[in-house]
């Protein structure tokens, strides 16, 4: 890791990658940096959000971002509540709005919402004076994901510019690709992305990325590959002949990593994994991946968030 940049963080709410500087996701990144050597410590835990509220809002399924989230807060020292849509009066009809008003009169700091709609945590930064953070909405953007996994390429690559990055799979219905893809340009990388047609969206070079329908393209001279599994829960339509099919043209193997990849790429993959579809068994559990250590990463970089939002009035 590099030295420190001093940089003074005024953001009261965290909704998008696309709302921050390259010094900010950088300080969130040093920031991480330093929690994840309090969550080596035998007690590791750290006391600067004591006395303040956590609420996890998630309106959406999730089991990495909402315990990595409370961890986080826990290990914070902050008190935490879980709200989950299935056991709340959202079945009763009750707004999101209502029902963040109503969790803030309980005198809460921070509210983490996931849900299905693009925009849900903007909308609700208008609504409530506790601070919003983005826990993933629709296909729009999943801030923290994109930040745990740069901070995991520069924790294993030692840098994040002029790196060669790809990212494949459904980019089209990825709000995990949209975050990667603004902070890792944020910081310098040489991004491509890799997927069938209709799942690479149709404007997608504006976002200054390289775009490519073959694996061997995507895969030659990539120093970390982000692998997106086919997200059928947000498509309308048959996007795919068939996941089998996809497999075989777009699945990363042993096999295809060989022919085509450098020896020591990184593989990445946000989850959840569908094993034997996006990612074979064995590429998933190798050497190279860091899978697992995107997840360890992932409280760090929550805490680095936490924190430093709960440090503006
Ligand atoms: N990567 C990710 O967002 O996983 P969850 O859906 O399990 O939170």
């Amino acid at each position: 890791m590099e030295t420190r940049t001093a940089i003074k963080w005024t953001k009261k709410n965290l909704l998008g990658i696309e709302d921050l500087e390259a010094a900010e996701i950088s300080a969130i990144l040093e920031q991480a940096h330093s929690f994840k050597s309090v969550l080596e410590r035998t007690i590791p835990k750290v006391p600067p959000l004591r006395g303040k509220t956590i609420v996890m809002l998630f309106c959406e399924p999730s089991t990495r971002t909402r315990a990595s989230f409370e961890l986080a807060a826990k290990r914070l020292s902050a008190d935490t509540m879980n709200f989950a849509t299935s056991t709340s009066s959202f079945l009763k009809g009750e707004t999101l709005k209502d029902t963040a008003r109503n969790i803030e009169a309980m005198k809460v700091d921070m509210i983490v919402i996931r849900h299905g709609c693009s925009g849900a945590p903007h909308f609700l930064s208008n609504c409530v004076n506790a601070s919003v953070i983005n826990a993933g909405d629709g296909m729009h953007e999943h801030p923290t994901q994109a930040l745990l996994d740069v901070y995991t390429i520069k924790e294993k690559l030692g840098r994040i510019k002029e790196l060669k990055v790809s990212i494949i799979g459904d980019i089209a219905h990825s709000r995990v690709a949209r975050s990667n893809i603004l902070a890792l340009k944020k910081l310098g990388a040489e991004v491509t992305i890799c997927g069938p047609k209709t799942l690479i969206p149709k404007d997608a070079e504006k976002m200054g990325v390289k775009v490519t329908y073959e694996i061997s393209e995507a895969l030659k001279d990539a120093d970390a590959i982000n692998i997106l599994r086919i997200q059928r829960e947000r498509q309308n339509e048959a996007l795919l002949p068939s996941l089998r099919e996809y497999a075989s043209r777009f699945g990363i193997t042993t096999e295809i990593l060989r022919k085509y990849a450098r020896k020591e790429v990184l593989i990445m993959h946000p989850g959840p994994i569908n094993r034997g579809i996006e990612i074979s068994q064995d590429v998933a559990d190798s050497e190279f991946s860091v899978i697992l250590d995107q997840v360890t990463n992932g409280v760090a970089v929550r805490m680095a968030t936490l924190f430093l939002i709960s440090m503006v009035k």
